[in-house]
């Protein structure tokens, strides 16, 4: 067994919540007790809430159920009208988005993650990937996208936000340009990665990242985040029916670009919108501009108003903040 397959293995033993001794996990795991209690130290500092007591053992405070491929792909058969991409569930890699843009499958393909070593966020940002949240990534292929890859992106926040709404998590919203929002405290992100021409074929990769729970402060220097346990209001949910909630947005999403982007923007964009209404600021290479924030065109563009003017964002590297 390597050495993160032993972790898992402990981590399996440990999933049922209860108190176990050093002696009995050792044996389990055939290694000795000072090696079951270095890994549970390990774990400990990779973000595992596990109590460890001398002489009565260890246990998992907070016990996550694992994914598993199998299970998503059952809770997917409730979801009707598509043909489903492969499913696959690794333990830790370093991205999602890495792995399938290395893998290149050449039908649509999820991969998700129990752990990522080196998650990437929009604008070159870290994502912080602790045991327990959501990572994966789907590789989907288009014969054209002939407004590049934003409108998608858009279009993935808003099927997303409705999905985790319609599973109980009630008041998620979408910061534009994808951002999945509870209040003003950040659950979830979308990044999207593309090969080939965006006016000819084309490959994506969508990797969506769902918080458990929030992240300490000084991970995100200047946002509040927030996580699932939150949002499903303290009842923990069913990560593998969340998991297939995503799976069920992103195809949805995928199938509707680029012909059908602009009728599922009108006709359901201003249900998530964050920000409407609201007094912004909008950084864009270096320039920042203030209005207030007026929805989004056809391509999924944000729209700011200044008195009776409309200015129009499109890039991927725009930055939105609402103001006070
Ligand atoms: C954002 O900055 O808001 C986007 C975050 C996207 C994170 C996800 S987690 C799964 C996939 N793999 C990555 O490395 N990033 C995306």
């Amino acid at each position: 067994m390597s050495s993160s397959e032993k972790s898992d293995a402990l981590l399996a033993l440990l999933g049922d919540g209860a108190r176990h001794s050093g002696a009995a996990l050792a044996s389990a795991l055939g290694i000795s007790r000072a090696a079951v209690w270095k890994r549970v130290e390990r774990l400990r500092g990779s973000g595992h809430d596990i109590d460890a007591r001398p002489s009565l053992g260890y246990r998992w405070n907070s016990p996550v159920e694992p994914l598993s491929a199998a299970a998503i792909q059952r809770h997917l058969r409730r979801y009707k009208g598509h043909e489903w991409p492969e499913i696959h569930v690794d333990a830790a890699v370093d991205s999602t988005n890495r792995v399938l843009r290395d893998r290149a499958p050449s039908g649509p393909t999820m991969l998700f993650a129990e752990r990522q070593s080196a998650g990437r966020g929009r604008m070159g940002r870290v994502w912080q990937s602790p045991p327990g949240g959501l990572y994966g990534s789907l590789s989907w292929s288009f014969h054209d996208l002939p407004r590049g890859p934003v409108g998608l992106s858009i279009l993935c926040g808003l099927e997303a936000a409705l999905a985790l709404r319609h599973l109980g998590a009630a008041g998620i919203a979408v910061k534009w340009p994808n951002d999945l929002m509870l209040g003003d405290a950040k659950l979830g992100g979308i990044l999207i990665e593309l090969w080939g021409e965006a006016a000819g074929p084309c490959r994506v990769v969508i990797g969506i990242g769902i918080n458990w729970s929030a992240l300490p402060e000084d991970a995100v220097a200047d946002r509040r985040t927030t996580g699932l346990a939150q949002a499903f209001r303290g009842e923990r949910p069913d990560r593998n029916a969340v998991a297939a909630a995503l799976v069920d947005a992103l195809v949805k999403a995928c199938r509707a670009c680029p012909d059908r982007l602009s009728e599922r923007l009108a006709a359901d964009w201003s249900s998530v919108d964050a920000l409407a209404g609201r007094p912004v600021k909008v950084l864009v290479a270096g320039r920042e501009r203030q209005g207030v924030a007026a929805g989004v065109d056809e391509d999924g563009g944000f729209r700011l108003r200044d008195g009776a003017d409309v200015e129009l964002f499109h890039s991927g590297e725009v930055s939105v903040r609402a103001l006070p």
